[in-house]
């Protein structure tokens, strides 16, 4: 799949904001990805005298929801602000329930607006919120960390958690726009930026490889947008394009979409075990190691390209190995994957770099040893 090509996700080059960028999302709900600076400031365009909007944030993230406040009351809206606890405690089915209860009361109707600010777990309520509420309102996702506008805020995947696993409960629900300002990603914490790193990876293994060139290119700036602003702009450009090129094809991950979760099955397995300790990006480069050294031992990956994983994800910090003697753990995790059909596990490795296919079934003693060659 080459990320720049054609018509369902291309990037549109320069948005109207100065250096922004824009790429457009096709498939039945189209709609556009702005990064870059100053795009809050299109928010505005989706107010209408009297339209209520609920601006569901995230906790510390304050500053940005009362400026968005500000805009859409400059033009008439009505807006209401809802703050969410921070991270995977906002996708909590009470957080939800208070949520509905606010729409409720101040007689949000179906063509009421919710915006969504925050990191994925935020954009990932706020979506849902939308979705349920009255079988569907819109959203605008504002993602504010690097995880979220590369991965949860674009796609159209909304939900929250239960008591019994994470995302269980959800809809598919495409946002209207995502509006994504770089500069408030240099605000994340060092090691969650880093984390969502191994996302943008990913998207370089899978379609990209421009992107993992940048990178070995220039680690230590890759790591640190304050530094390099262009580069983290065109990274951040590039992983929104191929995921758009993908969700565009393949909304509900009848098929193509499952390329993204590459390394994702032995990373939620790392995820799982650890009981969410680890943050998300660190587990999935772990699992793109180890779904490499397994494709590896399958005769499907190169041991260079194998190598390639260690060298990129090594470079930016991101962790390549985990701890022995997890085995058994681990096998049980992988095996409730959701890419699993009855006992038969299946994961996305790569013929070559940019070229995804799926191996079924591999050998209990391939799985092992994949295991055993990040863990020795
Ligand atoms: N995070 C994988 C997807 O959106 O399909």
């Amino acid at each position: 799949m080459s990320p720049a090509a054609g018509g369902s996700g291309r990037a549109d080059g320069d948005d109207a904001a100065g250096d922004a960028r824009t790429v457009e999302v096709g498939g039945e709900s189209p709609y556009a990805v702005h990064v870059g600076p100053g795009v809050l400031s299109r928010l505005a365009a989706h107010a209408e005298p009297g339209r209520r909007v609920l601006v569901v944030h995230q906790q510390g993230r304050e500053d940005f929801a009362r400026e968005a406040a500000e805009l859409l009351a400059a033009q008439g809206a009505a807006p209401e602000l809802a703050v969410v606890p921070d991270a995977e405690a906002a996708k909590r089915v009470e957080v939800l329930a208070g949520l509905w209860a606010r729409l409720g009361q101040s007689g949000f109707t179906r063509s009421d607006l919710v915006v969504g600010i925050g990191g994925g777990a935020t954009t990932d309520l706020a979506g849902f919120v939308a979705a349920s509420w009255l079988r569907g309102v819109q959203v605008v996702q504002v993602p504010t960390s690097l995880l979220a506008v590369v991965d949860a805020a674009v796609g159209g995947k909304t939900g929250i958690n239960t008591a019994e696993g994470k995302n269980l409960v959800g809809a598919f629900h495409p946002p209207v726009e995502v509006l994504c300002d770089p500069a408030w990603l240099q605000t994340q914490p060092r090691a969650d930026y880093v984390s969502g790193l191994a996302e943008v990876i990913k998207c370089g293994f899978i379609a990209d490889p421009a992107i993992l060139d940048l990178i070995e290119a220039a680690p230590e700036r890759a790591v640190d947008p304050s530094l390099d602003p262009a580069l983290a702009l065109e990274l951040i450009t590039r992983a929104v394009r191929v995921k758009a090129e993908v969700v565009a094809a393949d909304l509900t991950e009848s098929s193509l979409r499952e390329i993204l979760n590459y390394g994702h099955t032995f990373g939620h397995a790392i995820e799982q075990v650890e009981h969410f300790t680890w943050r998300h990006g660190d587990a999935v480069a772990v699992g793109m190691v180890y779904v490499a050294e397994l494709a590896h031992r399958a005769g499907v990956t190169d041991a260079d390209l194998v190598e390639r994983h260690r060298r990129v994800l090594g470079a930016v910090g991101l962790p390549t190995a985990y701890r022995p003697g997890r085995w058994e753990e681990l096998r049980t995790a992988m095996g409730r994957d959701k890419k699993t059909r009855g006992s038969t596990l299946r994961f996305v490795v790569l013929e070559g770099l940019a070229r995804p296919t799926r191996l079924v079934a591999p050998s209990e003693e391939d799985l092992e040893a994949a295991y055993a060659a990040l863990s020795g």
